[in-house]
C-alpha cells in the first residue's frame, strides 16, 4: 500500500470540531461543500478526549466526527492523536516529560514533548493508536493514517541516557570501536565503561548551545539517535494500526528540519507529507526545493501537502497575511511539484489558546463572504475539475541535488572553518540557481539511484558514506557532471578527517588538492573572476566576476582547469572554481561560498552542456515545473514574480484552468500571481 485511494487532488485540512459546539459542524459542512473541501484531517490532538484516564478510553467524539464526515460526503486522514499529552498522565508517569539540553526536568505542558525513552509514552501511544485503529479501521470515510503530529525535539533524562547506551553498544559493539569511533584519548576520553558515557548536553560536553561541542562524535552519534529513538515511537504507532489496517500511513514531515533525519524515516511511511510554512513570501524557490525533498523521500513518489495556512501563521512575531492571489499560487506549486493532496491547517479558527488568531477557513464567525473563504473555494473548484488528471504524476528531472543530514548535522556542530557557513542555506542558494534556470531537479538522499541524471550537484557534501564516491565518478564518467565545493569530502563516517589531501576521497574525481582554508568574517567578500573567452585577459567582456564569501580554499589544480580565480588577499590570482575532465564528463570544484550571481554563472553553464536549460529561464519569477503520468505531461506556470511577464510558448497544449488552446510559439502573459497548467502528450 502506497498512496491514499483518492479521486481528485485531495482538498481540505485539518478539522477540529472537538473544540465547538456541534450546532457549529452544520455550518461548517455547509461552508466544505461550498468550497468543494473532499478531505478532513481529524483527531490530531484528541488524546484528553479520547481517553479522559488511564483506564477510560471514550470514542464517542471521534465516532460522531467521522460518521458526519461520512455522510456529508467527505473522506478523513486519522490522527492517531498522540501528538499532545493528556495532563492525567504526566501526573501519574512524570517521565513522560523530558529533560531538556540544559538538564532541566520538564513538568506537564504544551505539546510534542514526550520522552521517546518512557516505557510509559511509549505503552500509551501504541495502546491509543491501537485502540483508534481497531474502532475505525473499517470506518468508511477513512482513507489514510496520521500518526502523532510533527516529531521532533530531544529529550537528555536517564532513561534516554539509557537507551544511548544500548543503541552506542549496538552500533559499535565494543567499547574500542566506539573510542575510535570518537577518536577518544583527544581530551582523555577513552571509555571503560558504557556506564560512563552520558548524553552531551549543557552539563556535558557542551559549551554556548546545541551546536559547540568539545566532542563532534557523541553529539552527532546523539542526534542520530534522537532521530532513530523518535523513529521507533513512530513506528510502535504504525504497526499498532497495521494490526488492524492496511490504509496508508503517514506523519507529517516540516520539511528541511535538522533534528530529524527524514531519509532514515522515509522507507516507515507508506506516503510522505509535510507542513509548508515559509518564512516569508520571497521563498518561492525554497518552497520548491522542499516539495522535492518530499519527493526525493519515496523515490519520486507523490506526496501530501499536510498543512498551510489560507491565510496567516500565529507563532512568527509578525503574522502578514497571504497577499491574495498567493494561497492560490503556492498551492498550485505544490501540486506542481509533486502533491496529490492540498490541505490546510485550519478548517476554523480556533476559540482560545495559543492559536486563536491563527489562519483558517472559516473565521470565528464562519463568514463564508470574506475575501480568503473566497479564495478557498475558487481554488476547490479548480482543483476539482482536474479530476484524477495529475494524480501520481512525476517529476522527469535529469538534475540531482544531494541532501545528507549526516553532512548537515557534521558542518554545523564543527569548530572551524567558519561558524557562519550553514548547510541549508548553502543548499538553497544552489537550488535557486538551478530553479532560476528553469531546471528540473529531484532532491535526493546520497543514497539514491543517480544514473538517471545528468546533472549532480553536492553542495557542502562534508561527509563521505559507503559507495556515493563510485557512484558519483559513474555520473561523470558517462558524460554527466558533478558539482561540489568547500568542506566536501573531508570526513568520515564518524566525522574523523581523511588521513590524505583534501578532498579525500573526491580527490579523484575533482582533480584538486586543496592544503589550507582560510576563512572570514561574513561581510569579506573575495572577488571570483570567471575568465571570458580571451582566457581572463580582461579584454573579453563575456567574463563574470562574482562573490566569493566565509571560507577560500587555497586551491591547487592536479588535472583540473580553472575556470575562476581569487582577486584578493595573499591567494589572489589563484584558483577558486575549477572544472575537471573525468571520462566523458567532468566535475567543478567551487573553492568558496559564491554568491548568487557566481553560482548563477556555474549552474547555467553546467545545465547548457546538458540542455537542460528551461524554456522560461530567462522570464524573472516564472517558475515551470512538469509532471507526467500515463502518456501525458503537464507543464505548471506559477508567477511568482512583482512585474508581469511575457514569454513564448515552447509546446502545443490546453491550460486546464481556463481551457484556452496554446500554441507552440504563442505569447503568454502573466501578471503576478498567474497560473497555467497545460495539458500535451508526455515526450
Ligand atoms: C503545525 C502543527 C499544527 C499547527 C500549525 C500552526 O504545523 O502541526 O498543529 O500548530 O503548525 O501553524
Ligand atoms: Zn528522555
Amino acid at each position: 500500500m502506497t498512496l491514499p485511494r483518492i479521486d481528485r487532488i485531495a482538498y481540505g485540512g485539518d478539522y477540529n470540531p472537538e473544540q465547538w459546539p456541534e450546532e457549529v459542524w452544520d455550518a461548517d459542512h455547509e461552508a466544505f461543500e461550498r468550497a468543494r473541501i473532499d478531505t478532513l484531517t481529524v483527531g490530531v490532538f484528541l488524546w484528553s478526549v479520547s481517553q479522559p484516564a488511564e483506564d477510560v478510553y471514550d470514542f464517542t467524539v471521534l465516532q460522531r466526527i467521522l460518521d458526519r464526515a461520512h455522510d456529508e460526503g467527505r473522506q478523513v486522514c486519522l490522527a492517531t492523536g498522540t501528538g499532545a499529552l493528556p495532563p492525567w498522565m504526566a501526573r501519574a508517569h512524570p517521565d513522560v516529560c523530558r529533560t531538556d539540553f540544559e538538564g532541566r526536568v520538564h513538568v506537564y505542558g504544551q505539546r510534542h514533548n514526550a520522552c521517546p525513552s518512557s516505557p510509559a509514552y511509549r505503552r500509551l501511544a501504541t495502546a491509543m493508536a491501537e485502540e483508534v485503529a481497531r474502532r475505525f479501521a473499517d470506518h468508511p470515510a477513512v482513507v489514510a493514517w496520521h500518526v502523532n503530529n510533527e516529531y521532533g525535539g530531544a529529550c537528555y533524562c536517564e532513561l534516554c541516557a539509557a537507551e544511548f547506551r544500548r543503541w552506542l553498544r549496538e552500533r559499535y559493539t565494543t567499547l574500542d570501536r566506539l573510542n575510535d569511533a570518537w577518536n577518544a584519548t583527544f581530551w582523555s576520553h577513552r571509555f571503560t565503561d558504557w556506564e560512563e558515557v552520558v548524553p552531551p548536553n549543557a552539563l556535558s560536553e557542551h559549551w554556548r548551545g546545541p551546536d559547540h561541542t568539545a566532542f563532534q562524535g557523541i553529539t552527532l552519534d546523539y542526534l542520530r539517535f534522537t532521530s532513530e529513538n523518535l523513529l521507533r515511537t513512530y513506528r510502535e504507532e504504525k504497526d499498532a494500526i497495521r494490526a488492524h489496517s492496511d490504509l496508508p500511513v503517514t506523519t507529517n514531515f516540516m520539511g528541511f528540519y535538522r533534528p530529524i533525519d527524514y531519509h532514515r524515516w522515509a522507507e516507515h511511511l507508506d506516503f510522505a507529507s509535510w507542513d509548508n510554512y515559509p518564512p516569508d513570501d520571497r521563498s518561492a524557490s525554497r518552497m520548491a526545493m522542499t516539495h522535492g525533498l518530499l519527493r526525493g523521500l519515496k523515490d519520486g513518489q507523490p506526496f501530501w501537502l499536510m498543512e498551510q495556512t489560507p491565510t496567516t501563521t500565529a507563532c512568527r512575531d509578525v503574522n502578514p497575511v497571504k497577499r491574495p492571489g498567493i494561497m492560490r499560487l503556492w498551492s498550485w506549486q505544490a501540486v506542481a511539484h509533486g502533491a496529490d493532496a492540498v490541505l490546510f491547517f485550519q478548517m476554523r479558527h480556533s476559540r482560545g489558546a495559543s492559536e486563536k488568531y491563527h489562519g483558517a477557513v472559516l473565521n470565528h464567525a464562519g463568514r463564508t463572504d470574506t475575501r480568503s473563504f473566497r479564495e478557498v473555494a475558487a481554488l476547490g473548484a479548480e482543483l476539482e475539475s482536474l479530476g484524477r488528471r495529475t494524480l501520481g504524476a512525476r517529476t522527469p528531472a535529469r538534475v540531482a541535488l544531494l541532501v545528507d543530514w549526516d553532512s548537515w548535522w557534521a558542518v554545523e556542530i564543527s569548530d572551524g572553518p567558519n561558524r557562519h557557513l550553514k548547510y541549508l542555506p548553502a543548499l538553497v542558494d544552489h537550488h535557486r540557481s538551478l530553479w532560476e534556470a528553469g531546471a528540473q531537479v529531484d532532491v535526493v538522499p546520497v543514497t539514491a539511484d543517480l544514473t538517471r541524471y545528468d546533472v549532480v550537484v553536492a553542495p557542502l557534501l562534508h561527509m563521505i558514506k559507503g559507495d556515493l564516491v563510485g557512484r558519483l565518478e559513474a555520473v561523470a564518467e558517462r558524460g554527466g557532471t558533478v558539482v561540489t565545493g568547500v568542506l566536501s569530502g573531508r570526513v568520515d563516517e564518524d566525522d574523523n578527517a581523511f588521513l590524505t589531501d583534501v578532498p579525500g576521497p573526491l580527490a579523484r574525481l575533482l582533480g584538486v588538492r586543496v592544503d589550507e582554508t582560510d576563512a572570514q568574517a561574513p561581510d569579506v567578500v573575495n572577488p571570483v573572476t570567471f575568465a571570458g573567452a580571451d582566457g581572463g585577459s580582461g579584454a573579453d567582456r563575456s567574463a563574470v566576476v562574482a562573490e566569493g564569501r566565509l571560507v577560500f580554499d587555497l586551491v591547487q589544480p592536479e588535472g583540473a582547469e580553472v575556470v575562476g580565480t581569487y582577486g584578493a588577499d595573499f591567494y589572489a590570482g589563484t584558483p577558486a572554481v575549477t572544472r575537471n575532465p573525468f571520462g566523458a564528463g567532468e566535475a567543478w570544484y567551487l573553492g568558496t561560498r559564491l554568491d548568487q550571481a557566481g553560482l548563477g554563472h556555474v549552474l547555467r553553464r553546467v545545465l547548457d552542456r546538458h540542455g537542460l536549460v528551461g524554456p522560461y529561464a530567462d522570464a524573472v519569477g516564472l517558475e515551470h515545473a512538469v509532471r507526467e503520468v500515463e502518456g501525458r505531461r503537464y507543464d505548471f506556470l506559477l508567477h511568482h514574480g512583482d512585474e508581469p511577464v511575457e514569454v513564448v510558448a515552447h509546446a502545443d497544449g490546453r491550460d486546464l484552468l481556463t481551457g484556452r488552446v496554446v500554441a507552440r510559439g504563442e505569447t503568454l502573459r502573466f501578471a503576478p500571481t498567474d497560473v497555467v497548467v497545460l495539458e500535451g502528450p508526455a515526450s
